[in-house]
């Protein structure tokens, strides 16, 4: 919740749990929050979520390349603009991996605007809500943010990516008070092993930031 405006999504969490709207309308609405900001934006990184300087974004993102350790095919679940897609493959490179990356988004705009932008990977770049979303391939990483499904279906989520999608499901980066290990937690009672987790600092006291990921068992 920390880089998201999180009362618009407390009362969109709210409405789904009052039954005044159901899940695709969940969905309508959490993409509502994100078009106009995403789509007006100036900078490759601001299109993606990330407020800030190129700085910030390569001091918050760059760490998902730590989850990779070998070569191999990288999903990006919730790939908006295609920005991650582009930095990961550069900076496996520079650990010495080709890492070959591909999209899914929810949003047909952001889906447009990463085609685009990478015209040479259009057809990587997919429309789908990552729930129910049929991959044409199986990925050997998927990265995504449990925040992108209602907190009911997160374990459904994570159960089919690793299932359907992906080998390893890398989740985050994320940000939390230091401490919380809630999705730790979450994870562990849902049955899976984390395989990895790293921890950065966060510009603002009391914040971490987290990734982890966990392989198919
Ligand atoms: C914060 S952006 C992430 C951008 C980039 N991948 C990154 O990590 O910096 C989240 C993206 O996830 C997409 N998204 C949210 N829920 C989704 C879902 N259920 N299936 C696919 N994409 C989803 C949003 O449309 C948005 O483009």
């Amino acid at each position: 919740m920390w880089d998201l405006a999180w009362r618009e999504i407390a009362a969109i969490d709210a409405a789904l749990a009052d039954g005044v709207i159901d899940q695709q309308g969940w969905h309508d609405a959490m993409a509502g929050l994100l078009r106009e900001p995403y789509l007006g934006a100036k900078t490759p990184w601001e299109q993606s979520g990330k407020s800030g300087t190129e700085q910030d974004w390569v001091r918050t993102r760059k760490v998902v390349v730590e989850a990779l350790d070998r070569h191999g095919s990288f999903l990006d679940v919730g790939c908006a603009n295609g920005y991650l897609m582009e930095c990961v493959a550069i900076w496996a490179g520079e650990k010495g991996l080709d890492v070959q990356p591909h999209g899914v988004d929810i949003v047909p705009e952001f889906v447009e605007l990463a085609r685009g932008r990478l015209p040479g990977w259009t057809d990587r770049i997919h429309l789908g809500n990552a729930l129910t979303w049929n991959p044409p391939q199986r990925y050997d990483f998927v990265r995504t943010g449990l925040e992108y499904v209602p907190a009911n279906r997160r374990r459904d989520f994570v159960t089919r990516l690793l299932a359907d999608v992906g080998d390893r499901l890398i989740i985050g980066p994320y940000t939390v008070d230091i401490g919380d290990e809630e999705t730790e937690h979450e994870l562990a009672d849902w049955g899976f092993t984390l395989s990895g987790r790293v921890e950065t600092p966060h510009e603002k006291p009391g914040g971490v930031r987290k990734l982890l990921w966990v392989d198919q068992s």
